[in-house]
């Protein structure tokens, strides 16, 4: 483990570097269908652009879930008991944290979890100076891989996993049922996850909130490539790629998509990386669950749905689920 010091905050930097950048972008654009890690977006410019998406009023996800999270606050930090290690899974610009931090006086620590290093070293400096007597000890790495987690300074009673957003959903169900048991180890037996589910719902509804008319979700899309070039030497020309997301409904996700506008080669390290007319790189997905398909994977992965939370026109869920002491996952 690498700490390092920044300013005051005490950063625990696992960060994957650019050999593991290259690597998976190599290996992906050899694929039949090829394809990017979504992860890759947040660059700094990423997570501008994601913010941005935050605020486009087709994108329903993050006002129904602060609306959610805001009329249940009470029942929310009911459920997840006292002195709880908080710990969040892509952190973000943690705007919907601040509901939980609001009213969760007595917290042991809060981990935020982020793998734009930028961002998490920002909010980290603002959480230290907006709540004086919090202690936040930030993470940056790829969740999805092993990381060591920092140990507070005061005692808790129990880990919370905070994941919002639907982030849940750019995992490939059967990789997000094995995530979710990962979680729960993390938070041990009596560990609790709250978490943000997208729920099925109008395919129009959806189509918009991915397709948006002020092309900030395109943009999004195509600076993976910018950040590709940048980073990694390659070669694409963002102008000869176009950005199109569709729900596929046999496999309940929306899709992300780079389609090339022509046949053409990039260049990458050396390696000739030829298109074809119309082909795409499969950027990101995002799955949509009834409560029913989300609590049989959550069950699968041992752990116990608490509660659900829903909008009114029930477009997402938030759901307490806990690890039940006495079993191992
Ligand atoms: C990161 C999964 C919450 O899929 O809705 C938003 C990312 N991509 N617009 C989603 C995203 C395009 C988002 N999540």
């Amino acid at each position: 483990m690498n700490s390092k010091e920044s300013r005051k905050i005490q950063l625990h930097d696992f960060n994957p570097g650019r050999d593991c950048f290259y690597a998976e972008v190599l290996s992906g654009l050899q694929k039949p269908q090829k394809e990017l890690p979504c992860k890759y977006f947040y660059d700094k410019r990423g997570s501008l652009l994601y913010e941005r998406i935050y605020a486009l009023d087709e994108y329903y996800i993050p006002r129904t879930e602060a609306c959610i999270m805001e009329t249940y606050i009470e029942e929310i930090v009911e459920l997840l008991g006292p002195r709880v290690l908080l710990i969040e899974y892509g952190s973000g610009n943690c705007a919907k944290t601040r509901i939980l931090l609001n009213h969760l006086h007595d917290l042991a620590a809060y981990v935020p979890i982020d793998i734009s290093l930028e961002q998490l070293l920002r909010v980290t400096k603002q959480l230290t100076s907006d709540y004086p007597g919090l202690e936040v000890l930030p993470v940056c790495t790829d969740y999805t891989s092993d990381f060591e987690l920092p140990v507070p300074k005061q005692p808790s009673d129990h880990a919370a996993i905070y994941f919002p957003g639907s982030t849940i959903g750019n995992f490939e169900p059967m990789l997000a049922k094995l995530f979710l048991e990962r979680i729960a180890a993390v938070g041990g037996p009596g560990g609790g996850l709250l978490i943000g589910v997208d729920l099925k719902k109008d395919q129009t509804l959806l189509h918009r909130a991915y397709n948006d008319p002020l092309g900030v979700t395109a943009a999004f899309n195509l600076n993976l490539l910018e950040r590709i070039n940048r980073e990694l030497g390659c070669d694409f020309q963002r102008e000869r790629f176009e950005h199109h997301a569709f729900y596929n409904p046999q496999e309940g996700r929306v899709e992300m998509h780079l389609v090339s506008l022509k046949d053409q080669t990039v260049h990458l390290d050396g390696v000739s990386i030829p298109f074809t007319q119309g082909e795409s790189i499969w950027t990101e997905s995002s799955y949509k669950y009834t409560l029913n398909e989300f609590g049989q994977m959550a069950a699968a992965a041992g752990l116990k749905v608490e509660h659900i939370w829903v909008d009114e026109q029930q477009w997402f869920s938030v759901q307490y689920l806990i690890n039940p002491k006495g079993t191992t996952s």
